[in-house]
């Protein structure tokens, strides 16, 4: 049982830039990323996916598919969609 409030894509995307904070959802969850744009090594590449979903991104960077980067990711959650 999950104590994560839900949101809907519409709330997820009037989260897409610094000021307004920078959510992104992956697979059902949504993450406040704002903390990790300046730590993410593939740079300001990441405000792309500000406000909407993560894996076409991530189907075009192939870098993503590895546990390391989801222990990352996971670390930011903060509802369910
Ligand atoms: C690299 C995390 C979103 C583009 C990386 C790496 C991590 C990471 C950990 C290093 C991987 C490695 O070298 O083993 C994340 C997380 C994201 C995210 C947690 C979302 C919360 C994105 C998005 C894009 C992107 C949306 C593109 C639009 C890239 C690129 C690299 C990279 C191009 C390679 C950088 C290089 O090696 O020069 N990302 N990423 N990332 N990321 Fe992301």
């Amino acid at each position: 049982t999950s104590t994560f409030p839900l949101y809907s894509k519409k709330d997820v995307s009037k989260h897409a830039s610094m000021e307004s904070r920078v959510w992104v959802t992956y697979e059902g969850e949504v993450f406040d990323i704002t903390e990790f744009i300046e730590l993410h090594p593939g740079g300001s590449r990441i405000m792309l996916a500000a406000g909407g979903a993560l894996e076409p991104f991530w189907a075009l960077y192939g870098v993503h598919k590895n546990e390391h980067v989801l222990e990352i990711l996971k670390e930011y959650k903060v509802g369910e969609l």
